[in-house]
């Protein structure tokens, strides 16, 4: 039977939609960026920015205009900072806040998921520079933060993560200081690619940069393409729905973000990118994927940063691929909106199929038995996407204990997964 290729217009990159508010923030004069993700982490970071004093036109519709205040113009909130579910904008703001002309004091709180993710990877080369914190809850949220002057340093962190690469190099950028970052593994870089397209001066390669200081940032305009990260559930669901070919349009196809489609393609599906064009300094394209039956594969722990938060959907394709697949080096899962190896364990088993957690390495037994079972989402939106997606296998049965989560990073997604694999 033929079935006629489906397009997908995909939401706005939630990486570079936080980077872009933030950095238009600290600019000079009004910037502009077209097609932003308005999903509630987006909204979140523009309610921040508004309560440090930026002003941010609604996230509605496909515009948004930032007013900047400069890299020291923000201004001290009268009350605590609430995050909601977003890793992004608390890390990020830790980073700019640090380096706050003192006096100046925040209270940045979140949501109970956000509460519970490590805070310290973040203050601890925060702390090297000279920033101070009050931990309120350990290792947790709440934090309080005092601006300081802050210095130079060169660090490495123990984790490839573009938060805490992002936190240093915005605490350098407001504080006018240099910094080095080295990476174990290269994590995502747009931050780096915003910068240097806004004249940062950043030295350096892949698994090391130096930012050098700059005087202020201009204000810009930046039209923001397709998550790839959300481009993955649409993908996934085409696969296993075995709906001939989805085209994913004017997608993000950075390296350090598309790790998702070497490891379908390695898993038997076909996946052609074309039409590459240069957004602000991001490879953006158009991505073709085309269904087929799958085989297991091996994620080595150095494609991981690559592909972090598409883990939980490709664990589910692994589970209906012919084969076991390994994916090593995934500890950074336990902190991300959920446990999530513990709870990709215990879901992939509530519908039957079998996987094993040892040390930091998942493993996931391929069968093509349906899926059928209750899984718990946590309240985490790239859980519940997942598990969705694995409803809308033939014959599957999945019920998720909830589905208002997607709202945090994949606005219509469910009408998006109608159009792909419709129900039953
Ligand atoms: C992000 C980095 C990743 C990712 C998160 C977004 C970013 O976190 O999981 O969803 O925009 O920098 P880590 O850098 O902590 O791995």
């Amino acid at each position: 039977m033929y079935i006629p290729p489906m397009e997908i217009a995909l939401p706005g990159d939630k990486s570079l939609t936080h980077r872009a508010l933030l950095l238009a923030a600290l600019a000079s004069g009004t910037s502009v960026i077209e097609d932003p993700l308005t999903s509630l982490d987006a909204r979140t970071m523009a309610a921040l920015l508004r309560r440090l004093g930026v002003s941010v036109s609604p996230m509605r519709g496909r515009t948004v205009r930032i007013g900047g205040v400069g890299l020291r113009g923000l201004r001290q909130p009268t009350t605590t900072l609430h995050c909601g579910n977003s890793g992004t904008a608390v890390r990020f703001l830790l980073g700019v806040l640090a380096g706050a002309a003192p006096p100046f004091t925040a209270r940045l709180t979140g949501d109970a998921s956000l509460r519970r993710r490590p805070m310290r990877r973040v203050t601890a080369p925060l702390r090297l520079m000279g920033a101070s914190f009050v931990e309120l809850a350990g290792d947790g949220l709440p934090v309080v933060v005092h601006g300081r002057r802050l210095q130079s340093i060169v660090y490495q962190p123990d984790v490839a993560s573009a938060q805490v690469k992002s936190a240093v190099l915005l605490a350098a950028l407001v504080a006018g200081v240099e910094v080095t970052l080295r990476e174990p593994v290269a994590s995502r870089d747009h931050t780096e690619r915003m910068l240097r397209s806004l004249g940062v001066p950043l030295a350096g390669n892949a698994q090391a940069v130096t930012l050098s200081p700059v005087e202020s940032i201009q204000a810009f305009s930046m039209r923001i393409p397709g998550d790839p990260s959300s481009a993955a559930f649409p993908a996934a669901a085409a696969v296993l729905a075995g709906r001939g070919e989805i085209h994913l349009t004017q997608v993000g196809v950075n390296p350090t973000r598309i790790g998702f489609f070497a490891v379908i393609e390695r898993m038997g599906a076909q996946v052609d990118i074309a039409n590459v064009t240069d957004w602000m300094g991001e490879p953006v394209g158009d991505v073709v994927v085309r269904a087929s039956s799958l085989t297991a594969t091996t994620v080595p722990r150095e494609e991981v940063p690559s592909l972090i938060d598409e883990i939980p959907m490709l664990a589910v394709l692994a589970s209906m691929a012919e084969g076991t697949t390994t994916f090593e080096g995934v500890s950074e899962l336990r902190v991300k909106e959920s446990d999530r190896l513990g709870l990709l364990a215990a879901n992939l088993a509530a519908v039957g199929k079998r996987c094993a957690v040892e040390g930091d390495t998942l493993t996931v037994e391929g069968s093509d038995r349906a899926p059928a079972g209750a899984v718990e989402t946590a309240f985490d939106h790239r859980m519940a996407m997942a598990f969705a997606v694995m409803d809308r296998i033939p014959g599957a049965s999945v019920r998720l204990s909830e589905t208002a989560s997607p709202e945090v990073s994949y606005p219509g997604f469910f009408a998006d997964l109608d159009e792909v694999a419709p129900l039953g």
